[in-house]
C-alpha cells in the first residue's frame, strides 16, 4: 500500500511522524496510484510506475579521482536512487583491479553515505582508460572464474550494492591498446552468467555501460540478439555522448537526442534505444546516459554566423587549434597507451558558467551567441571574440531527454558525471521532466 508523504526535500522533516510504520522512502516516477494521490503531478508520463521504489533509475557517475575537492558529503544524495563510483580499472592480473589512491580513500565513505541515504552504491570497473585487460580476464574458463572471485571479493570488501562493467569495448578497440578478441562478447556473457551463479553475484545489482550500438559479435558487427545479456544484467546505461567531437568532420552535437532528422546519421538516443530494443534488450532495462558537459571547437566568425548573425549548425572548425576546456580539462600529454593526446576541450556545465558562456541560471550570457538545434535537441554557444563554439546540454535538452525516457518506457537516466552539473540545474530538469518525486511506502 502506498503512503504518500511529500515531495523532495521535505522527506527528512516529515519522516519522524510515520517512523512507527517504518516506511521505505525513495524516488519514484508518478505511477497511476501515486498520481491519483498527488494532484499536482504530471499525468500520464510514466509507463512503468507500479509504486515500487526501484521502478525508476536516477543514476550518475561519481568521479572518484575528484573526491579530494568534492567529497561524498557534497553529493545531493536525496536526488538519486543509485550512484556509480568511477572507476576501478582492469590490471594484467585477473585477481586484482586497481583504484587510484584518492578513490581508494573515498570509496568506503561513498558507500557508507549511500547506505545512510538509501542510495545503491555501485562500483564501475573499466572506463575509457581502464579497460585494457578486460579481454584477458574473460578469455578462458579459468580466468572468468578468477575474475568472478575478484568481483565478489571487491563487493564484500567494500559492501557494494552492485558492479557496473564499463568495458570500452567488448570485441572492438577503444583507447588503442586494449586486448581485443572476436570472442569478447560471448566470453562476457559466460562471465556474467557465472557471476550470477555465485551467492554474492546473485543478489547484487549488475549493470553495464555500453555504446550506442549493441555488443559486437564474432564478425565485428552489432549482434542481432543480446537478450541473453538482459537476463543477467539489471540494466545497461547507453553512453549517448561524444557522438560528435574534435575527431568529426564538422561541429556537431555531443549528445543528440535524435538524428533521423539530421543531415548525417551518426547516432543518437533515438537510434541507440531503437537498436538495443531491436536486438532484444527490454526498454525498461535501458538507462539513457546523459552528458553534463560539452565539446569545444575553434570556429571562425565567418563559418559560425549566418548573414543574419544566427549560429549555423554543423560549421567547419579548425582542427589544428583545439580550444582548452575548463579548469578540469585534460592537458595535452600521453595517454595510457603511450600515445600523444591533445587537450581534451571538455567544458563541464559548471565550466561553461565559469568560462562566461552561461549565466548562473544556465542561460546564454550577454555577448554569447546561442542556438538550439531542433533535431538533436541540444544547444550550442559561441564566443565570437575567442572563436570558441561549444556543443553541450542545458536544462532544455535535459528536459527533452527526460520526456523521451518516459515516452519510451526506459528505466531512467545515468549522468556523466554528477560533478559536471551546476547547482543541480541539469539533474533537476531531467527529474522534473520525468515527474520523479520522493515518496514513502508503508511496509
Ligand atoms: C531510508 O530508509 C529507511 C527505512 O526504509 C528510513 O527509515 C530512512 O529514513 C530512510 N532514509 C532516508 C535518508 O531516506
Ligand atoms: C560542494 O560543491 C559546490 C559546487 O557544487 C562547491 O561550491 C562547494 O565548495 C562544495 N563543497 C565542498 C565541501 O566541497
Ligand atoms: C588469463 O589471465 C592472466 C592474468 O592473470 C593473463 O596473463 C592471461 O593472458 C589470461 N589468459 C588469456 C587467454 O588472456
Ligand atoms: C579492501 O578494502 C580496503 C579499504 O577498506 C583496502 O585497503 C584493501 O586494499 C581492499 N582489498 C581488496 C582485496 O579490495
Ligand atoms: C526524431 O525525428 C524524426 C524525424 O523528424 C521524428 O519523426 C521523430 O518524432 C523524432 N523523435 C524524437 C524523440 O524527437
Ligand atoms: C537568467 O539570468 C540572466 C542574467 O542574470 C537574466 O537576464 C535572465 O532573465 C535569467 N533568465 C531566467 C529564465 O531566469
Ligand atoms: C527551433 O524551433 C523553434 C520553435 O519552433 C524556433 O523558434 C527556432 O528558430 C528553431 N531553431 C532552429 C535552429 O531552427
Amino acid at each position: 500500500m502506498l503512503f504518500f508523504i511529500q515531495i523532495a526535500s521535505a522527506i527528512a522533516l516529515v519522516l519522524p511522524q510515520v517512523a512507527a510504520a517504518s516506511p521505505k522512502c525513495g524516488l519514484v516516477p508518478p505511477s497511476n496510484s501515486v498520481a491519483s494521490l498527488e494532484s499536482s503531478s504530471g499525468s500520464g508520463v510514466s509507463s512503468t510506475g507500479s509504486g515500487e521504489l526501484t521502478d525508476v533509475l536516477a543514476n550518475g557517475w561519481y568521479p572518484g579521482w575528484l573526491a579530494n575537492d568534492n567529497p561524498p558529503s557534497n553529493i545531493s544524495w536525496s536526488k538519486y536512487t543509485t550512484l556509480t563510483f568511477a572507476f576501478a580499472t582492469t590490471t594484467p592480473d585477473v585477481n586484482t583491479v586497481a583504484l587510484d589512491s584518492i578513490s581508494q580513500q573515498a570509496l568506503p565513505e561513498f558507500v557508507s553515505q549511500a547506505a545512510a541515504n538509501n542510495v545503491s552504491a555501485i562500483l564501475s570497473i573499466g572506463g575509457w582508460s581502464g579497460s585494457m585487460y578486460y579481454s584477458n580476464a574473460m578469455a578462458t574458463a579459468q580466468n572468468r572464474s578468477a575474475f568472478v572471485q575478484t568481483v565478489v571479493n571487491l563487493v564484500n570488501n567494500y559492501s557494494l550494492d552492485g558492479i557496473e562493467f564499463d568495458w570500452e569495448y567488448p570485441g572492438k578497440q577503444g583507447i588503442g591498446c586494449n586486448t581485443v578478441s572476436s570472442t569478447d562478447s560471448a566470453n562476457f556473457l559466460s562471465f556474467l552468467q557465472e557471476l550470477r551463479q555465485n551467492p554474492t553475484g546473485a543478489k547484487i545489482s549488475l549493470a553495464a555501460a555500453v555504446s550506442i550500438t549493441p555488443f559486437v559479435g564474432s564478425g565485428g558487427q552489432p549482434m542481432t540478439d543480446v537478450s541473453a545479456f538482459a537476463k543477467v544484467l539489471d540494466y545497461i546505461s547507453v553512453m549517448n555522448y561524444d557522438i560528435w567531437g574534435s575527431w568529426s568532420p564538422t561541429v556537431g552535437p555531443n549528445a543528440p537526442l535524435n538524428d533521423t532528422c539530421a543531415p548525417v546519421q551518426d547516432g543518437s538516443a533515438v537510434s541507440a534505444v531503437k537498436a538495443w530494443i531491436a536486438a532484444g534488450f527490454p526498454a525498461d532495462q535501458i538507462s539513457l546516459g546523459v552528458a553534463a558537459y560539452g565539446h569545444s571547437f575553434d570556429v571562425s566568425n565567418a563559418n559560425a554566423l549566418s548573414s543574419s548573425k544566427s549560429l549555423r549548425l554543423y560549421p567547419p572548425f579548425n582542427a589544428a587549434d583545439q580550444p582548452h576546456g575548463d579548469s578540469q580539462d585534460a592537458q595535452a600529454g600521453t595517454d595510457e597507451c603511450g600515445n600523444p593526446t591533445p587537450v581534451g576541450g571538455i567544458f563541464n556545465f559548471w565550466g561553461l558558467v565559469d568560462g562566461g558562456f552561461l549565466n548562473t541560471n544556465g542561460t546564454a550570457a550577454n555577448g554569447i551567441d546561442y542556438t538550439f538545434d531542433n533535431c538533436s535537441q541540444t544547444p550550442f554557444v559561441y564566443n565570437p571574440t575567442s572563436d570558441v563554439m561549444v556543443s553541450y546540454d542545458d536544462a532544455t535538452s535535459f528536459a527533452a531527454k527526460g520526456r523521451f525516457i518516459n515516452d519510451m518506457g526506459l528505466k531512467g537516466f545515468s549522468i556523466w558525471h554528477i560533478l559536471g552539473d551546476y547547482n543541480n540545474i541539469l539533474l533537476d530538469s531531467i527529474s522534473n521532466a520525468m515527474g520523479i518525486e520522493s515518496v514513502c511506502l508503508s511496509s
